[in-house]
């Protein structure tokens, strides 16, 4: 099969390196990767929907087979539209697991043709959560290690903006 194409879904608010890591390994794995910043209508995001997608362009300029797409809908319509085989997902520990098998098989009862391929995160980033760099951030504390370096800017500016409005 040509062209594969794999859809990485997620809210991204923000991009962590942990996230950033799966954008690469999965970015080997398919010939075109589309990072897809989506609504979890469980999650009240801090980033709007731009912002979270920018964030991920500029960290993944020198991967040339991924782009960044924002969607409102449904992941299995998205991964449609694309004409993509497969929705890739990271785990980091069995505490995810329940949730995304959740997630994988309603996707795949919505439309039995969509597969969910899951990453084992990196053990140095299995820690690491959007909400965990949010606390740290918020709490002045230093967020390098957490998200790419080339964010990290983006992401204070944005959280003492939004103290200051407090
Ligand atoms: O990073 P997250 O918040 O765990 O990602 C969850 C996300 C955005 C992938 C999920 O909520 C999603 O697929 N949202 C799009 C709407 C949808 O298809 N919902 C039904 C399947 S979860």
């Amino acid at each position: 099969m040509k062209n594969r194409t794999g859809v990485y879904p997620g809210s991204f608010d923000p991009l962590t390196n942990g996230h950033l890591d799966i954008i690469r390994r999965a970015s080997k794995l398919f010939d075109k990767l589309i990072v897809a910043v989506l609504v979890n209508s469980s999650k009240k995001p801090f980033f709007s929907m731009e912002e979270r997608a920018e964030m991920i362009r500029k960290c993944t300029k020198d991967l040339k087979n991924v782009e960044v797409e924002i969607f409102s809908g449904l992941l299995v319509d998205f991964v449609n539209e694309k004409k993509a085989q497969a929705i890739v997902k990271g785990l980091r520990a069995v505490s995810d697991y329940e949730y995304e098998l959740q997630m994988a098989m309603l996707n795949k009862h919505i439309d039995k043709n969509i597969e969910t391929i899951f990453l084992m995160a990196d053990i140095e980033n299995s820690f690491l959560s959007s909400s965990i760099v949010k606390e740290v951030a918020t709490g002045g504390g230093n967020i390098a290690g957490l998200v790419p370096d080339e964010i990290i800017d983006d992401i204070t500016t944005k959280l003492s903006k939004n103290n200051k409005k407090k």
